[in-house]
């Protein structure tokens, strides 16, 4: 079997999302759009919340007004209101709202030598790291507050990459949206995707929860050449 173009057999770099990877926050997200949509008339179900994860807040409510126009002001009037149902629910979070396996998996990737990474798009990214006191346990921070000034022709996750220092290659992303699914595969990069494997299509390992996954088969499962991994069923490339 030949070995996938660019990818290495040592990871380096672990870039993970926040929101329904770190924090089960992306439960949050859609709770504060299914309240917005309630109030105004707008229809909201499970796979229209699918498509929000991972999606910024403005092209968020793009999606959710479908047709709907609105007028700039009153675009920026709901998009408020969402963050403020959202912020709500953020000031009660805390430490034990860090999803299960995932302080354990980077204390493991730690000790290899491999430098973390939190992504996100979210602008509210930095303040679920803080709240549930895992701010420090990373080496660089990217939230959709610094997305803006980086240069719009490389992804969040190649911006990632050249933080930590480690080629694309040797960069495995943690991601719960099939957006960033999609957006670690552009970057050549291996992905976990966490949750329901249809949606993750094209990770590279699909599993439904980080929780007694441990470091060591993790890696082997990402290796270019494993013989097994687990992913989602009807899949052909990834
Ligand atoms: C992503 C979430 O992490 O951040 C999305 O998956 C959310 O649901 C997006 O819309 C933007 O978040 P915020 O906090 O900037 O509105
Ligand atoms: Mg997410």
């Amino acid at each position: 079997m030949s070995r996938r173009r660019g990818l290495t057999d040592s990871v380096r770099g672990f870039i993970f999302d926040v929101d329904g990877v770190i924090a089960d926050t992306a439960v949050l997200h859609t709770a504060a759009w299914r309240r917005l949509a309630a109030e105004e008339g707008l229809p909201f179900d499970e796979n229209l919340a699918d498509q929000l994860r991972g999606v910024s807040r403005s092209e968020s409510l793009r999606i959710l007004l479908g047709d709907v126009k609105v007028s700039p002001e009153r675009f920026e009037e709901l998009a408020a209101r969402k963050n403020s149902y959202y912020g709500e629910c953020l000031s009660s979070l805390t430490e034990a709202d860090v999803l299960p396996g995932v302080r354990s998996l980077m204390d493991a990737l730690s000790s290899r030598g491999v430098r973390i990474a939190a992504v996100s798009v979210s602008r509210n990214a930095r303040t679920v790291l803080i709240h549930t006191r895992m701010i420090d346990a990373f080496d660089i921070v990217i939230d959709g507050n610094d997305l803006p000034r980086f240069n719009p022709t490389l992804n969040r996750f190649q911006h990632a990459a050249r933080l930590l220092r480690v080629e694309p290659g040797a960069c495995v992303v943690v991601e719960d949206s099939a957006t960033g699914v999609a957006a670690a595969r552009a970057a050549g990069m291996r992905s976990v995707g966490i949750g329901d494997a249809d949606r993750l299509c094209v990770a590279t390992v699909a599993v439904d929860s980080l929780r007694d996954i441990d470091a060591a088969r993790l890696l082997t499962w990402l290796s270019p050449n494993a013989r097994h991994r687990p992913s989602a069923a009807f899949c052909s490339s990834r």
